[in-house]
Order: structure tokens, then sequence, then C-alpha cells
């Protein structure tokens, strides 16, 4: 669809660099192997947009990577608050959210790229409304979306995404590409009934990203996906607290709070100094397997599960036995704490799940923990995992029961089934 010419391939020879639409070619190649892509019209659409053209300071193979994103700003504390989002992130969300050719789509938070397949999606008869908070991107947005043609679908908006964009609502999909970590009113209300909204929602420090369906005041899930975005600014600016347990710099070590009470810090930094506690569920996953599903049910059951943050350093010097930076599911109780890890088994491709823990409780907490990685496996690990989102001030006897996550303007609920 879009207007610039694609250039010619280059030559045949092994040495030769890739063109343009072998690129793509690849990188959709990539998109199905990892069941990113899955439909005909989201391949198509990934083959046709010359996504390199919005960023020309970057190598042009490099866009074209699947995991790759393109970072375009940085706050001054070092946070990445804008970026083309990575072909995989992108590919999903676009699935997630089931386009239909002539739908009126709104994307929140801005980049060009993402906007150019959703016009690919929608079609001549369709319609696009994509905006951003920032000046600076939707003027690269727009740049973009003049250069490849697709300008002829897409609006492009700069205005805080709090609001949406009453002014060309009502919407078939709302697809959000900012980490939220609560639902607006407005996006419930600017869906259609039945509509699609999309949103990379943080609960409890994780983000995922979303696809629910509207169905009056409420929002039901229908599946999500793990992720990673960039924080919301504006009204709805909620970003998660750290507190360091440990401050040596490469060794950082620190407990994500996203809406959890402030723990006791002195006595967790004085626990992490004393000797840990190891206690071993019995339970074993392969060596592929995401403990995603599993972080899920410990966060439904847990009440006080931070995630635990720490630098590679921390791990080499054996202060905790995990980097990540997302964080692993931490139980807090009082002056000692428990997270989940794993540990090999004689099965080269299974892994042992567990609880190491710090602390005076440190037995107490680990066993805690330990108990619902089982009461996980033997449950839950074939159940699937619902979220409701309900307007704020519904009485907790017209929720589901099961973990309720408030948040200013929503009742965020997670049960299982
Ligand atoms: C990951 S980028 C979007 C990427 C884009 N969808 C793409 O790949 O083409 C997230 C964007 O959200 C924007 N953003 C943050 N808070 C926002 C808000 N309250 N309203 C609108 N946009 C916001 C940021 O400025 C940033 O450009």
């Amino acid at each position: 669809m879009h207007v610039n010419d694609t250039p010619a391939p280059m030559s045949e020879t092994d040495n030769a660099p890739a063109s343009e639409q072998q690129l793509r070619d690849a990188m959709v190649e990539r998109l199905i192997e990892l069941g990113a892509a899955r439909s005909a019209r989201v391949v198509a659409a990934f083959r046709s947009v010359p996504r390199h053209l919005a960023t020309p300071e970057v190598d042009m193979a490099k866009t074209y990577e699947a995991e790759f994103a393109a970072v375009t700003k940085t706050d001054p504390t070092g946070v990445n608050i804008s970026s083309v989002s990575a072909p995989r992130i992108q590919a999903m969300q676009i699935e997630q959210a089931d386009i239909q050719p002539g739908m009126s789509v709104l994307e929140i938070g801005s980049g060009g790229v993402n906007a150019a397949y959703l016009a690919e999606m929608v079609g001549g008869r369709g319609h696009v409304v994509t905006m951003d908070i920032d000046h600076d991107v939707t003027r690269r947005a727009e740049d973009f979306l003049k250069t490849t043609g697709y300008d002829r679908i897409v609006t492009v908006i700069t205005a805080d995404g709090e609001h949406g964009v009453p002014g060309h609502a009502p919407y078939d999909r709302i697809v959000v590409t900012v980490q939220a970590a609560d639902i607006p009113p407005a996006w419930v209300h600017q869906l259609k009934e039945g509509g699609r909204l999309v949103v990379p929602l943080r609960m409890r420090g994780m983000t995922r990203t979303v696809a629910f369906i509207r169905d009056r005041e409420r929002l039901i899930s229908d599946g999500f996906e793990l992720c990673g975005f960039v924080p919301m600014q504006g009204v709805g600016e909620n970003r998660v607290r750290l507190v360091l347990l440990h401050d040596v710099e490469g060794e950082e070590i620190a407990l994500r709070l996203d809406g959890l009470p402030e723990p006791d810090a002195e006595a967790l930094r004085v626990a992490l100094g004393m000797h840990r506690v190891e206690v071993w569920s019995g339970v074993t996953v392969a060596g592929d397997e995401s403990t995603e599903h599993l972080d899920l049910w410990l966060t439904t059951a847990l009440d006080n599960l931070p995630l635990m943050a720490a630098k590679i350093g921390a791990r080499k010097r054996g202060l905790v036995a995990s980097a990540s930076p997302i964080g692993v599911p931490t139980l807090v109780d009082g002056d000692s704490f428990a997270y989940r890890t794993a540990r090999p088994t004689d099965d080269p491709d299974r892994y042992e799940l567990g609880a190491i823990s710090h602390g005076p409780q440190a037995r107490k907490v680990a066993d805690r923990l330990a108990e619902e990685i089982q009461v996980w496996h033997s449950d839950h690990r074939t159940q699937r995992a619902h979220i409701e989102v309900h307007p704020a001030g519904t009485p907790d006897d017209r929720l589901p029961a099961g973990r309720l996550v408030d948040r200013p303007h929503t009742r965020v609920t997670i049960t299982w089934s």
C-alpha cells in the first residue's frame, strides 16, 4: 500500500546486503516461527510496511529484527519513554485485536509504524487514529505516515491518552501501546459494545498485553501475553516504586512495589545478610516452559508479593539466585522474604521449582511460597486465568471471587477455571 517504491533486490550473491523486501520476508518468517503472526492478513501487513523509514538513524537490518525495539526517546533518569515497538510485540497485539477491514481503530501511544500496520488491517474503507502525548513523537509519526502514504487512512493526534479521542469515537478496537496501570473510563466508553481493547496492563508489577471485550461497563479478558512497554506519562502516570535492599553499583537488589504496602526495608536489608533457607516443591517445569502462568497464580494467591529485581552482579556474588530485571515474585512477611526459584534435576530438560528465603522467619515464608507452587501444580496448572475490569465503586459482592487489584478508576479481578 505504501507509495514509496521498494528498491529492486540487490545482487543475489551470498555477501550482498539483504534487500528491504528480503529483510521483511525474513522478519515475517521469524514472526510466524515465534507464533506472533498467525493470520494471513497480519502476515501480509508485516510484509508490506517499510518500517525502517520510521527510524532512519537505525541500521536498516536491525529494524527488521523480530525482537528489536528502536528507542527514540529517554527521560533524564535514563528510562526509555518512547520507541518503535519490536515487530514481535506489534504482531502479537494486532493478532489479539482481531481487526477486520473497514473497522475504526484508536491507537494510544504512537510511533507511526504500528499505525501503518493497523492501516493495512482496516484497509481503505477503515480509519485509524493514532495519538501520543509527545509532540516530537507525533511529528515523527506524521512524517513517516506521509512518506509511506498511510496518511490517507491514519489521523495523528497529540493529546493525553487518558481521555481517548472522543471526536472520532466510538471505535471497534482500541490498541494501547504504552504500559497502563489502570483503565480510564474514556477507553471503555469510546469502545463499541462487544469491541476489543488491547492493553499492556500492569498488575502487581508484571505487565501483560490483555485482549478485553467490552460488556457494557465491564471488560472481560480473551487472552493475554507477558510483555514489556514504556511507562505511561500524563494524568495516568503510575510508576512502580523501588525499595533498595542492596545498593552496591552493579549488584543492586530492589523490591518493585506496585501498590503494595511499604515493607520494613531496614529489616529486609538485614534479612538479606542472613543465611538463606531453601525449600523445594517437588514440582518441575521443562527448560523452555515459561513460569508466567505460575507467577500469575502466585499473584492471585498471595497477598504481599512484590517482585525482586537484581543486577547480574548480585547473582555473581551469590547474593541472590536470579538476576531478572523485571523481578521474581517475592513473598514478604514482616522481617523476612522468600522468592520463587528453580534448580536443575537429573533430567537435563527439567527444573524443580522452589523458594529461597532470608530472615528470622525464613523457613515459614519459604514453606508458604513452596506450598502455593504445589497448589498451582495440583489445582491450576491446566486452568486458564480470567481477568475482568469493573468500574471503581463496584461493590465486592458484584465482583467475581478471586484476586482483586484496586486502581483509581477500576477494580481488576483475576479468577481461574
Ligand atoms: C512504545 S511507544 C509506542 C510505539 C508505537 N505504537 C509503534 O510501535 O509504532 C509508547 C508511546 O506512548 C506514549 N505515551 C506515554 N504516555 C502517554 C499518554 N498518556 N498518552 C498518549 N501517549 C502516551 C509515549 O510518548 C510513547 O511514544
